[in-house]
């Protein structure tokens, strides 16, 4: 008898009928509270779960005796309880590798756009305010040949730091729980403290997970040693920042800028004062919105989940342990 597998969120057409040759697929597109008893029900007899911004918690489980395998469509999985999954013997796969370029080119983007100012003056000119030379108080700063702290120097802190050093002739500082020689023969990479870093450069680029112990681990004091000028870049999770630590510091004039992607609630309140800060530059949580990257991620999301479905080993296991206790 074939297994059953829920997807959730929307899914390309031809990863849906690979599924389908394989197992009995329940489709849900999108998933809201008209029909959260169907995704429920469905979920009593799944095997396998695959989907984007899954929500996943022990309740949900307890319905759910027969999982075997969920494999989210993003790199993160904080929004999933893996303990849990891992106590039950839910083998969680997940999609790094192929969104890392793309994800620090958002990075990149933001650096550009805040220092530069682009979408401010971009606006300046449709709104039609272009109405003479632009002087001092519009001018942007330099990424050229300036610093360059990241926060966490993993796969996308590393395409970030190096976009910079060698694309932008950035000096590039690093914090991270272990060195990494190899990145520093190749960008001339500095690891030193988080104070140092904080200090000493012009852009912090923060690329850590999320976890209880990066959560909120920038906030107030961390503002206060930045340069005035420095720019905060967010493209990990929103919650790694003190968001209202942040609308203070920008208001009191500690920070530079800030270029956003993600939010300590997503999607972002349309009152937050952030957005009416001419710098801040607030993206919608785009890190690997790609129609490339986007495909990517889904095809290999796949080919872990009927893997895993197979009892083979997927390319990405997260609890590797659930694997390896088979
Ligand atoms: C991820 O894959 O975790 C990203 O944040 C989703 O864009």
């Amino acid at each position: 008898m074939k297994q059953r597998v829920v997807v959730v969120r929307r899914m390309d057409e031809d990863h849906l009928a690979r599924l389908r040759q394989l197992f009995h697929v329940n489709y849900f597109d999108t998933l809201g509270r008209d029909n959260q008893q169907d995704y429920i029900r469905a979920m009593r007899s799944a095997h396998g779960l695959i989907g984007g911004k899954l929500v996943i918690n022990r309740e949900i489980l307890d319905e759910a005796p027969h999982l075997k395998v969920i494999s989210t469509i993003s790199v993160g999985y904080d929004n999933l309880p893996l303990d849990e999954l891992t106590r039950r013997g839910i083998l969680l796969c997940n999609t790094p590798d192929v969104l890392t370029e793309t994800t620090a080119d958002t990075g990149f983007a933001l650096i550009m756009s805040t220092a530069r100012r682009v979408v401010e003056l971009a606006d300046l000119v449709k709104l039609g305010n272009w109405v003479g030379h632009i002087d001092k108080p519009l001018y942007g700063r330099d990424v050229h040949g300036k610093v360059l702290g990241i926060i966490g120097m993993g796969r996308i802190g590393a395409a970030v730091a190096r976009r910079g050093a060698l694309g932008f002739g950035m000096r590039v500082l690093y914090s991270n729980s272990s060195p990494k020689p190899a990145l520093e023969k190749e960008l001339g990479a500095l690891r030193c403290d988080m104070d140092e870093l904080l200090a000493q450069s012009d852009f912090v680029c923060i690329t850590v997970p999320l976890t209880a112990e990066t959560h909120h681990m920038i906030g107030a004091a961390a503002f206060l040693k930045m340069k005035p000028s420095s720019i905060l870049i967010n493209i990990a999770r929103g919650k790694v920042v003190d968001e209202a630590a942040l609308i203070a510091a920008l208001n009191e004039g500690q920070l530079g800028g800030a270029g956003l992607d993600v939010f300590e609630e997503e999607p972002v309140s349309a009152e937050s004062p952030l957005l009416q800060m001419p710098n801040v530059v607030a993206l919608p949580h785009i890190g690997s919105a790609t129609h490339e990257t986007r495909a990517a991620m889904a095809k290999l999301a796949v080919e872990n989940l009927i893997l895993a479905l197979q009892g083979k080993s997927p390319r990405n296991a997260v609890n590797e342990q659930v694997l390896l206790a088979k």
